[in-house]
C-alpha cells in the first residue's frame, strides 16, 4: 500500500515537472521544421523557457506581444504530425502557424517571395496504378470520415497574415527587388522537389503555387483536432534541377522572410 502510494506520488511530481505552466494561457503555436526556419524566431521570443519533452524542446514566451510555443517539427509529414500532437497535448493553443521555405510551382514566383497558403493539400496519399496517380482523402481514424482533401486555412489567420502582408518589410534576393506576397496553394509531400517534370504534375493536378514537406500533414492535425491552422513559405527554389543549390543559397533569405511576415501576423492578432 505504501509503495504504491510512492510510486503515484513520483508519477505525480513527474507529471508536473512535464507539465508546463504556460498551459493555463493557450497562446499560439508557432512551428518550423528546421533550424533556419526556427532560429531568428527564437532569438527574439521574451521571457522564453524551454521545456523538453520526449526530447523535443518547446520555447514559451512572447512574440510579436502575443503568448507562443514554438517548436522545431522536424522534417517530413511523420515528425510534423508527431511534434503537433505533441505540441496540442501538452501546451494547449488554439492556433497554430506554420512559418517555413518551399519550392516554388508557380513560374511568376522566384525566391525569397511568400505564398500564404489559402489551402493545403497532400499530394503523395493516394493508389498508384499503371503510372496513374488519385489522389486519396485522409480519414479520421476511428470514424473514417473523410477530410477534404485541400484543408482550407483558418479565416482569421488568412486575414490577418493578408493584412500583415501588406505592412512587412522583407528582403530582396537582389536589394532592388521586392518580394512578393501572394495567397495561394501549398502541396506536401515526403520529398524534396528537384524536378521540372514533377512540378508540372503538382501545377496540373492540384494547382499548386509551392511544395514543402509538412504544412498539411500539420493543418490535418489541426483540422482533426479543431484548431485553427495556416501555413506561411517563403520560397528558397524554384523546385527544379537547380533546386538543391538555390535551397542552400536562398533558404536564409527565405526563412527571415516568413519569420518576419509571422511577426508582423502576430503583432496585429
Ligand atoms: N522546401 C524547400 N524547397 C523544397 C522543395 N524543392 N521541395 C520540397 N520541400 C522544399
Amino acid at each position: 500500500m505504501k509503495n504504491r502510494f510512492l510510486l503515484f506520488f513520483c508519477l505525480f511530481l513527474f507529471r508536473l515537472h512535464d507539465t508546463p505552466a504556460q498551459i493555463k494561457e493557450p497562446g499560439i503555436a508557432i512551428v518550423g521544421a528546421f533550424r533556419d526556419e526556427v532560429e531568428l524566431l527564437i532569438s527574439k521570443i521574451e521571457d522564453k523557457q524551454v521545456y523538453n519533452i520526449r526530447g523535443i524542446s518547446f520555447f514559451t514566451g512572447k512574440l510579436g506581444g502575443k503568448s507562443v510555443v514554438l517548436v522545431k517539427s522536424g522534417v517530413g509529414k511523420v515528425n510534423a504530425a508527431m511534434t503537433m500532437t505533441l505540441l496540442l497535448e501538452k501546451f494547449n493553443p488554439q492556433q497554430v502557424i506554420f512559418s517555413g521555405v518551399a519550392g516554388g510551382l508557380n513560374p511568376g514566383l522566384a525566391p525569397a517571395d511568400i505564398v500564404i497558403a489559402e489551402k493545403t493539400a497532400l499530394y503523395d496519399f493516394g493508389k498508384l496504378s499503371n503510372d496513374t496517380f488519385t489522389y486519396w482523402s485522409t480519414s479520421h481514424p476511428e470514424t473514417r470520415v473523410e477530410n477534404p482533401l485541400f484543408f482550407p486555412a483558418d479565416s482569421v489567420l488568412l486575414k490577418y497574415a493578408k493584412i500583415a502582408a501588406t505592412k512587412v518589410a522583407l528582403k530582396g534576393i537582389e536589394t532592388n527587388l521586392k518580394p512578393k506576397i501572394i495567397g495561394g496553394i501549398v502541396v506536401t509531400g515526403d520529398m524534396f522537389v528537384a524536378s521540372s517534370a514533377k512540378k508540372h504534375i503538382l501545377v496540373k493536378d492540384l494547382k499548386a503555387d509551392a511544395t514543402e514537406m509538412e504544412g498539411a500533414a500539420i493543418a490535418q492535425v489541426c483540422y482533426e483536432m479543431k484548431i485553427a491552422c495556416l501555413i506561411i513559405r517563403s520560397l528558397s527554389d524554384s523546385a527544379d534541377e537547380n533546386a538543391h543549390l538555390d535551397f542552400n543559397k536562398f533558404k536564409a533569405i527565405a526563412a527571415e522572410n516568413s519569420a518576419n511576415l509571422i511577426i508582423e501576423t502576430l503583432r496585429l492578432l
